[in-house]
């Protein structure tokens, strides 16, 4: 069983690089990422307070999480919904640092997202998948991009869904959201001991895909 570890901050363009590797190297796509946004969701249609570590917690136990596989990705369920694209929308990326920093919620969906090896060979991606969820692995990529490149990335994104930003507003988000992320006592954003940075700023995906792709040949040949 091989995994392959894709971290970085939102917007680094990881999301397309990890779907690409996974195709070319015929393994099942993780976006450990929506697994945060999922339990997210769910607390907001409960209509719970999220700054309410208590309410979000007694929510997990209640929960039932569960997976399948659609296309070569893993889909997580929560009591037997799919929530989709709907954990794309702007409600709950604004939640969704906080979810994420509530260390019983890391646990759960790490002891999870250790478990989809289940299904076989894993390209995930996320922000603690060198470092805490598969600190093993020999093949650990960190994607990083300037924060100029990402805030257009993230833009283009809500365009694609209809939802109406400005670059400045995205801009600012985006930052916040890093800093939320890397400064959690809790897996905060890093690069992973052993992890090599690729800088997706100017490259196209293809040509950073074909970076990574040499450098896990190169690695495979080594063990
Ligand atoms: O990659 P993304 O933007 O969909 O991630 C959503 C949020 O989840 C973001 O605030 C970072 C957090 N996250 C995390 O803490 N750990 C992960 N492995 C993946 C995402």
């Amino acid at each position: 069983m091989t995994v392959v570890a894709v971290d970085g901050p939102s917007a680094s363009g990881k999301s397309t690089i990890s779907r690409m590797l996974a195709q070319r190297l015929g393994f099942i796509y993780v976006d450990s990422g929506a697994m945060y946004r999922t339990v997210t969701w769910k607390a907001l249609e409960e209509g719970l307070d999220v700054n309410d570590t208590a309410q979000v917690i007694a929510m997990l136990d209640r929960i039932r999480i569960h997976f399948d596989i659609c296309d070569q990705q893993v889909r997580m369920f929560i009591d037997g919904i799919f929530p989709g694209e709907t954990v794309r929308e702007p409600r709950v990326a604004e939640k969704v640092s906080i979810v994420a920093a509530i260390p019983e919620v890391r646990r759960v969906l790490v002891a999870h997202q250790r478990s989809l090896t289940q299904f076989g060979s894993l390209v995930m991606e996320g922000r603690d998948i060198g470092s805490v969820v598969f600190p093993n692995t020999p093949h650990k990529f960190y994607i990083d991009a300037n924060p100029e490149e990402r805030a257009k990335r993230r833009r283009k994104d809500f365009e694609a869904m209809q939802i109406a930003t400005s670059t400045d507003g995205v801009a600012q988000a985006l930052a916040q959201r890093d800093k939320l992320d890397s400064t959690r006592a809790t897996s905060p954003l890093q690069v992973a001991p052993g992890a090599t940075v690729v800088d997706n700023s100017i490259n196209p995906p293809e040509r950073t895909v074909e970076i990574i792709l040499e450098q896990i040949t190169r690695q495979q040949r080594a063990q």
